[in-house]
């Protein structure tokens, strides 16, 4: 049929879209040298004795003391040679050596965290990253595990999810069974205690093959359980794994979920949110109490609403914020991250507050963002120790 103009327009055919992705892709592959350049590959921070300090709550004088007595890294000079750093490898051991009670036990395993609520653009992926690089600077081992197909958590850590990752080395392999466990998929980052298994679009094709595998394989097979058997190695491992989870309540989510000991959902104060997160535990526990019936009753330790991209200047965000803790109650986390132009600015969505170097943009608008984030990482470090505490207990009562 002939491509009819209509006000000098044309119709526009599937193969225009497909060289129209190719260009697009081509410019984000531009974009992305553009922002981390020189490098093309992001940079860890490193840290003055005095960030240092502070990071593993000492006086800057107790940090100059200790690294003399020789039993902790004692950083060295910046190549300017005007002041002495610490490599963030080498701040993690400071942290692990002092913050002894905060670590895992040697009987326990990996507490894995889930952020999910199927409303887009709430911050999932922003809290998925600031949370592993918040808990892995006070020490602890952590994997992240993109479960998303848009890759989001990839590209920010400087991984193009199309041209960067296969297939084989995303959570695809074990949704159509060829793998069991997710060694296979796990790869370092530029992040010193941080593992990821990236994702990529093709990862989509899991919510075809998970139900088609239920179908065929029948009553022994369960499809929630999959990412939950394939990370049971893993939790030896980890201190912390991190899922970040699609927009959506689909087949990977309903995994994510079913593999989680606790559940983060950032929920912004705004009323559409609000609604929508309405739906989403409403979808989330008809789902889950089918399953829940079929299987060993699932527990959490702990499910957290946090209040996200809080703009305290809308004279609507009080109302709501109060619907959501008469909805939710406790679950509620007394934190609120604020809605900061450091997070929204360009070369600050290829990374977190923590990526911010200093001058880089309002040093008042990053500590305010820093200082919301650091009290998250209180609160969610504080509740996988308990779930660690939970464990010991648990192991305790099945001893002989
Ligand atoms: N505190 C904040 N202040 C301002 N902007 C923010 C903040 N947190 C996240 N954003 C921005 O909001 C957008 C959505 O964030 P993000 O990708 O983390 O959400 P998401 O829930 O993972 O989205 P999706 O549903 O598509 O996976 C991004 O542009 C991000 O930079
Ligand atoms: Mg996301």
């Amino acid at each position: 049929m002939d491509n009819i103009l209509v006000d000098g327009r044309e119709q526009i055919a599937i193969a225009d879209i497909g060289q129209q992705a190719e260009r697009a892709k081509k410019i984000l592959a531009k974009v992305r040298k553009t922002m981390l350049a020189p490098t093309v590959a992001k940079e860890p921070p490193v840290f003055t004795p005095v960030q240092l300090a502070s990071l593993v709550g000492l006086e800057p004088r107790q940090v100059d003391y200790r690294s003399k007595k020789g039993t902790l890294p004692a950083g060295g000079m910046n190549s300017a040679g005007t002041r002495r750093e610490f490599t963030l490898a080498e701040a993690r051991v400071w942290a692990r050596e002092l913050r002894p009670t905060f670590m895992r036990p040697a009987s326990a395993e990996a507490v894995a965290i889930a952020i999910a609520n199927f409303k887009g653009g709430v911050s999932k992926t922003t809290t998925a990253l600031t949370l592993a690089q918040g808990l892995s600077l006070r020490g602890h081992r952590v994997l992240v595990i993109d479960c998303d197909p848009q890759g989001s958590l990839t590209t920010l850590f400087g991984i193009l999810p199309d041209s960067e990752v296969d297939n084989d080395q995303t959570i695809l392999p074990l949704c159509l069974g060829d793998e069991e466990s997710i060694e296979y998929a796990i790869r370092g980052t530029y992040w010193n205690g941080i593992d990821l298994v990236p994702a990529t679009s093709s990862l989509f094709s899991a919510e075809f093959a998970l139900p088609a595998r239920q179908r065929s394989e029948g009553g022994s097979f369960k499809f929630w359980n999959v990412l939950h058997n394939g990370i049971e190695k893993a939790r030896q491992e980890y201190d912390i794994i991190i899922l970040d989870t699609p927009p959506s309540l689909s087949y990977v989510t309903i995994n994510a979920i079913m593999a989680c000991n606790g559940i983060i959902t950032p929920l912004p104060p705004n009323a559409l949110d609000f609604a929508s997160s309405v739906q989403f535990w409403d979808l989330f526990y008809d789902l889950t109490s089918q399953l829940d019936a079929r299987d060993i009753p699932k527990r959490f330790d702990f499910i957290d609403v946090l209040l996200a991209k809080v703009d305290s200047s809308d004279i609507a965000t009080s109302v709501v914020k109060e619907w959501i803790s008469a909805a939710y109650g406790s679950k509620v986390l007394p934190i609120e991250i604020p809605k900061t132009s450091t997070a929204a600015s360009a070369s600050a969505e290829f990374g977190s507050v923590y990526d911010m170097k200093p001058g880089s943009a309002s040093s008042r608008t990053i500590k305010r963002a820093l200082d919301a984030y650091d009290q998250l990482m209180d609160a969610v470090e504080s509740q996988v120790v308990g779930a660690w505490m939970r464990q010991l207990a648990q192991l305790n009562e099945v001893a002989p």
